[in-house]
């Protein structure tokens, strides 16, 4: 609430630009009428999109068949996604985009390459050839575990060509992670680099998927990119070469005509419980929700040199660096690497050299920025910026005001996007060149998208209250369910109300409509806007043979949001503990990876429990943001506070 409160006083609106708004693709008087119409008759909004910015081999007969929580869209017709990010922009008027460039790739160590749109199909379709020669047939899953290089880019169109699901595991994920992320999705070939560049050295990926595929049966080929030229062990027959596969693969590959629902992905994300949920995205609706929104949102021309920084391995790398972006014949950035290497003006010398207009990061990195420093930024020339975005968690005004005045020279609107692995694509984002913007606020939903802020018994709440965002119609990027567990994807985001999608965000609506997006409501952490479970973190910590019980939860951070704060009784005691924690935090690097280490990890010999055995998280949560004082030191050895806290049993 205190977060609410301190946001309602926001009063500072930013007015869409008129230049802007005269060129932009999407003007108010456009806005207005597909708000209309998304209101009015979604299903008939959704079906212009599809017309207008997909193609098809074959039309619908259906817009939208919807037995909830079960979704079809656009039934019966064809497509294929390949097609459309590649194929359409070598045909009829599009062909001059042949020499467009598609991809601009920057590695860290300031190599990079360029690939047009020909390029790119003849890459694409040269790899689907090299899928097939290794047995991969419709449907059948490919993993992906693999550095920011445009191999991977291409491999996911590969997939998408033949029709064969592609499962992208973030190449921060351990061994132990990549491998179950493999074997839940039954993946026949794993792609992967002998590693790629970070902080100006080469990290090894291909040691994690020899660990992981040795447990991982299912898997008959590893094929391997050569990024790094670091030594890296080849099992034969079954680890092959992408260049070798690739010398000898034909460029001729048909896209596979595929129904509207056939299976494009799966991508896990962090749930509420131990184990990670392999979210489950379809052809034909995806495809239009991600065209659309990147056409409209990010407002896409010809000219334009679109950067997000987002990995492949999440959601915002799926549908807006590849898909939503290559889908409307843009041109996209990618880059290996971190921000700081060589300096910390790598990302303002980018943006500089290569003339970027449009720019998508998250408030996490825009936080980071400001710590670094004005002078950074201020070194470069920054002035062919036009639009910028961000994605991923709660933007706090100050980090937005900074955005706006030091990166966007306060001439660049800010779309704040709100969405979700599961929700395919962007939900809740200003227009451009229609919607006013307020930092901090994500604005207004989408056209043809119907989100509330509800209370506990389903009812919309009053304005200023806050209460749980929900979505109340279907849409077309949405989930179609978690791999290999419907019961699991009813339980989780549909039995809360009926017929309607529980985001597990916490929001508030104001009067005028616009959403405050406050973050997660349920035991799913934001970290630097990647989620990570306290399940998963805990089920890693109690893995470990000195540890009797681990609670974990998180505390606000200035800068990635949430950090994640750890209590652990370990095996004899609090003294023998002390001496654990370097140990805790490589066995968290192993079981799940670097990304899900605590900040800060105290033992103590009980967890404050109520009296039915339940960990009181409200408590420990206090405890870690120092609302509830544990005293200085690291541990919590002061219990007589527990004898209390037992009494209670509020959790
Ligand atoms: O809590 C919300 C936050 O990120 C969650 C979704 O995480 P993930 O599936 O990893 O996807 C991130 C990229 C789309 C949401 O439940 N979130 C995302 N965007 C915003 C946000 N919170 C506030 N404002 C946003 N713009």
């Amino acid at each position: 609430m205190a977060d609410i409160e301190s946001l309602l006083k926001e009063k500072r609106v930013f007015k869409p630009d008129s230049k802007f708004a005269r060129k932009a693709n999407w003007n108010k008087k456009t806005v207005e009428a597909y708000r209309k119409q998304g209101a009015r008759k979604p299903e008939r909004f959704w079906a212009k999109m599809a017309k207008d910015n997909v193609s098809w081999f074959k039309p619908w007969k259906k817009v939208l068949d919807w037995k909830p929580p079960f979704a079809k869209w656009f039934v019966g017709a064809k497509t294929n996604v390949s097609y459309n990010c590649l194929d359409r922009h070598l045909e009829g008027k599009n062909a001059w985009r042949k020499n467009k460039a598609a991809i601009i790739w920057e590695g860290e160590p300031g190599d990079s390459r360029v690939l047009t749109y020909g390029d790119l199909h003849r890459e694409v379709c040269k790899f689907a050839n090299v899928l097939k020669g290794l047995g991969v047939k419709k449907g059948d899953r490919v993993a992906l575990y693999m550095p920011m290089v445009p191999e991977l880019a291409i491999a996911m169109l590969a997939c998408t060509r033949i029709g064969a699901p592609h499962n992208v595991v973030f190449g921060g994920f351990s061994a132990d992670a990549l491998r179950d992320r493999i074997n839940d999705a039954g993946a026949k070939v794993v792609i992967t680099a002998d590693g790629g560049f970070r902080r100006g050295a080469p990290l090894d990926l291909k040691t994690a998927v020899d660990e992981a595929v040795a447990k991982a049966p299912c898997v008959t080929n590893v094929v391997v990119v050569k990024r790094t030229g670091e030594a890296c062990s080849m099992k034969a027959k079954r680890d092959l070469w992408w260049h070798d596969l690739m010398a000898d693969a034909s460029s001729d590959c048909p896209p596979a005509k595929l129904d509207s629902e056939h299976p494009l992905f799966i991508l896990y994300t962090s749930g509420t419980t131990g184990k990670p949920k392999g979210i489950l995205h379809t052809t034909g609706g995806y495809l239009t929700h991600v065209t659309t929104t990147s056409k409209a949102i990010f407002d896409l021309k010809d000219d334009d040199t679109y950067w997000c920084t987002a990995d492949c391995g999440w959601i915002t790398g799926h549908s807006y660096v590849v898909y939503g972006i290559l889908a409307n014949g843009a041109t996209t950035l990618m880059y290996e690497g971190t921000p700081n290497t060589p300096g910390f003006d790598r990302f303002w010398e980018i943006i500089e050299r290569y003339r970027v207009t449009i720019f998508y990061t998250a408030p996490t990195a825009i936080r980071t920025f400001i710590r670094w420093g004005d002078e950074h930024p201020k070194k470069h020339d920054l002035s062919s910026l036009r639009l910028l975005g961000t994605v991923g968690e709660p933007i706090n005004p100050e980090a937005w005001m900074w955005y706006h005045r030091v990166i966007g020279g306060k001439r660049c609107p800010i779309v704040d996007t709100w969405w979700q692995t599961e929700t395919g694509g962007i939900m809740i984002s200003a227009l451009p060149g229609a919607v006013a913007t307020k930092p901090g606020s994500a604005t207004l939903p989408f056209p043809g998208i119907d989100p509330a802020v509800v209370d506990e018994d389903g009812k919309p709440v009053t304005p200023p209250n806050g209460g749980f965002l929900v979505l109340r119609k279907p849409w077309p990027g949405m989930l179609r369910g978690i791999w290999g567990d419907p019961e699991r994807f009813k339980e989780t985001y549909w039995s809360q109300y009926k017929n309607t999608y529980f985001a597990g965000d916490g929001a508030h609506r104001e009067k005028s409509g616009y959403f405050w997006v406050m973050g997660r409501i349920d035991d799913v952490m934001n970290i630097s806007g990647h989620r990570i479970g306290t399940m998963e973190v805990e089920s890693a910590l109690v893995s470990h043979e000195k540890v009797a019980e681990a609670a974990v939860v998180g505390r606000p951070d200035e800068i990635t949001g949430t950090a994640i704060v750890a209590f652990v009784t370990p095996v004899g005691g609090v003294d023998a503990g002390k001496k654990l924690s370097g140990e805790l935090l490589q066995h968290v690097t192993k079981e799940i990876g670097a990304i899900a280490k605590p900040a800060d990890i105290r033992f103590t010999d009980a967890l404050p429990k109520t009296r039915s055995g339940k960990i009181m998280r409200r408590l420990l949560r206090d405890i870690a943001s120092g609302k509830e004082s544990a005293g200085d030191t690291t541990t919590l050895e002061d219990y007589s506070v527990l004898a209390k806290l037992r009494e209670s049993d509020e959790n």
